[in-house]
């Protein structure tokens, strides 16, 4: 197993040790700690896992996760080129919305996997994944657009798009998360030039 792994899989352990949100622990199958490539440029960042994801322990694999791999595969990605993640991870009863206080438990262990992962960018998939990078920002202002930030102590670069879900049955939204997932290619290598140039 890779330094990274281990350091990922403690988290999990930390979590379980923790006893993390114990009341969603109590009504989930599975911990979902997230999907894909640990040395990935891009996280996407959902809001918590619903009944399939559960059910088999990976994030988006239901009708949301399916859209998300089309776009992926639009933009010339696939799973395995990202890391796929949630806020919270145990499912929420009836998949009802995430609760600020289960989002707050959450926090460190997120902080401590793109910590990890070093992302280039992180995606944010609705407006409770963004809502917990940048309060109080209207998702319609800023959807696609670089912000930068600190996190712990690093720099970091969020781009907040729609979730999937919401844009599934949505024409309008769903033709915006697609021009929005095409340009992240085009976001990385901006950022990759910017930096040649410091
Ligand atoms: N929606 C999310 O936000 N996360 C998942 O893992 C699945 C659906």
């Amino acid at each position: 197993m890779s330094k990274k792994q281990t350091l990922l899989e403690q988290i999990r352990a930390d979590i379980i040790r923790n006893n993390v949100c114990p009341d969603l622990a109590k009504t989930a199958k599975n911990l979902v700690m997230g999907d894909g490539n640990i040395d990935a440029d891009i996280v996407f960042i959902g809001e918590a896992p619903g009944k399939k994801e559960d059910e088999v322990g990976l994030p988006f694999i239901g009708a949301a996760g399916k859209f998300l791999n089309e776009m992926l595969a639009t933009a010339g990605m696939t799973r395995e080129d990202v890391y796929i993640t949630n806020i919270v991870k145990y499912r929420p009863p009836n998949n009802r919305d995430p609760l600020p206080q289960e989002k707050k438990d959450f926090l460190p262990y997120l902080v401590r996997q793109l910590d990890i992962i070093r992302p280039k960018i992180v995606v944010t998939l609705g407006r409770h994944s963004m809502d917990y990078f940048l309060p109080g920002i209207k998702i319609s202002e800023i959807h696609g657009q670089p912000q930068h930030m600190t996190l712990g102590d690093n720099q970091i670069v969020i781009v907040p798009l729609y979730h999937p879900a919401a844009a599934l049955y949505n024409g309008g939204l769903r033709a915006t998360l697609i021009e929005d997932f095409i340009q992240l290619p085009k976001i990385i290598s901006i950022l990759d030039n910017e930096k040649e140039k410091q």
